[in-house]
């Protein structure tokens, strides 16, 4: 007998994204969901009823009126797996905070025992309007998942918060969400800052010193840390990968940028993750034209001068309450190295991956061990890249749960494998 689908229901409301949530719809049952469609009976003048019940292959309703014998108020969200919002307008945030139960959406809102998402999408002053911001954070208080909307350009001229994410990425947190099922939203409440990516220090205006950093783990961070319900910056040094949904990202090229904007999202976070390839050194100047080449006469050296040490200086500001995580890049010694780095950085966390011969960098997968300042270790074999982010975030949930000088030094728990720290 084959596995029961998972059961969707994909909430739709009176937003003109709509129309994203049929991309949204169609890879959800192509992927093996049973999706029911609820829209609102506003959003019915953006998409249609045939177009979500083609796609669906299921009724489609918004009224508690219809099929009232099968009592699809309390049965839809009774029986989901997953409720997903999208779009998600303030009135529906508003609706939803407030407990009304006007149509069938709400009532199956009321009546879900599974994960909920909103995925909002408006204009940039209603999303930042305090009674939206309110609503918002209620429904986050009550252990739903509200995925920050992607920036950029809305309907009409208008730029700023408040687009859906792409379809694709919705999908992911849908995915991610299911996924992770009863272990839920650990994450809620909490901000964490992720960097990502390499950062690029310019020579002239064609050259710079780089590094073959993908982004590839970084943006698994941030697409767990969502689907875990936490809030997530993610500052992202030259990465050519879509935003994931729900983070607010932040563009970045050099290390000094990288600097700041980490330091300055660091002060209010819970939790920073510094899984950027940062750049140690820098031109010590930046010529302005362009490098040319003198016949005869051989290049010139170009000095280099030393970077801000971003995650010690994460180390040297940290609250108590806070848990920072390094990532270290060896090639040899690599276990020996990490302890001493991570007793040099200060950080509570320090994930060692061995790097070279087509490890790690521009590769979905990732194999690492994760020291802890605890004298921990957990080993995570080598697997999907957002395997490994999934153990992060175990490990820094634990460690947030029990904040430093409260926290026993014993093994932390983790989805990897974890061996006794040392006895000492
Ligand atoms: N890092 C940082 N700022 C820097 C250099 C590195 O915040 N200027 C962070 C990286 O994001 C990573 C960790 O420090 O989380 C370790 O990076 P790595 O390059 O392995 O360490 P380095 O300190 O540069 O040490 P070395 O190159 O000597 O091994």
């Amino acid at each position: 007998m084959s596995a029961p689908r998972p059961r969707v229901v994909l909430g739709v409301s009176a937003g003109i994204a709509a129309y994203k949530a049929c991309e949204l719809l169609r890879r959800l049952t192509e992927s093996g969901h049973d999706v029911h469609v609820v829209p609102t009976a506003d959003a019915l003048r953006f998409v249609g009823e045939p177009t979500w019940a083609a796609l669906s292959g299921n009724p489609v309703s918004s009224e508690v009126w219809d099929d009232v014998a099968g009592v699809p108020h309390v049965r839809l969200g009774q029986n989901a797996d997953l409720v997903f919002v999208a779009p998600a307008t303030a009135d529906l945030l508003a609706r939803a905070a407030h407990g009304l139960a006007g149509d069938l959406l709400t009532n199956t809102l009321l009546t879900a025992h599974c994960p909920v998402v909103f995925a909002p999408a408006m204009h940039t002053e209603m999303w930042e309007h305090p009674a939206t911001r309110a609503n918002v954070a209620t429904l986050r208080a009550r252990g739903a998942i509200v995925v920050e909307p992607a920036s950029g350009r809305l309907t009409g001229r208008d730029t700023g918060p408040g687009r859906l994410p792409d379809p694709a990425e919705l999908f992911e947190v849908a995915r991610r969400v299911l996924a992770r099922g009863a272990a839920g939203r650990d994450l809620a409440g909490r901000h964490v800052v992720v960097s990502a990516g390499g950062t690029r220090e310019p020579i002239d205006p064609v050259r710079f010193i780089g590094n073959r950093s993908s982004g590839l783990q970084g943006y698994a961070l941030a697409r767990t840390a969502v689907a875990r319900g936490a809030k997530v910056t993610l500052v992202a040094a030259n990465v050519a990968l879509p935003d994931p949904a729900g983070a607010h990202v932040v563009p970045v090229g050099t290390a000094a940028e990288m600097a700041e904007a980490v330091l300055a999202a660091a002060g209010a976070a819970d939790a920073v993750v510094m899984a950027a390839a940062v750049a140690d050194f820098r031109p010590a100047e930046h010529r302005e034209s362009k490098i040319k080449k003198v016949e005869g006469a051989g290049p010139e050296p170009i000095r280099l001068v030393q970077n801000p040490d971003i995650l010690a200086e994460l180390g040297r500001r940290r609250r108590p309450d806070q848990v920072i995580v390094g990532f270290a890049a060896e090639t040899d010694d690599v276990l020996a190295n990490g302890r001493a780095k991570l007793a040099r950085k200060g950080s509570d966390l320090l994930v060692v991956n061995q790097v070279g011969d087509g490890l790690a960098f521009g590769r979905p997968d990732n194999a690492a061990v994760v020291l802890g300042a605890d004298g921990s270790s957990t080993e995570v074999p080598l697997g999907a890249k957002e395997a490994l982010a999934e153990t992060v975030w175990d490990l820094v949930s634990a460690r947030l749960d029990t904040p430093a000088g409260t926290r026993p030094s014993g093994p932390a728990p983790a989805g990897g494998r974890t061996a006794d720290p040392p006895a000492d």
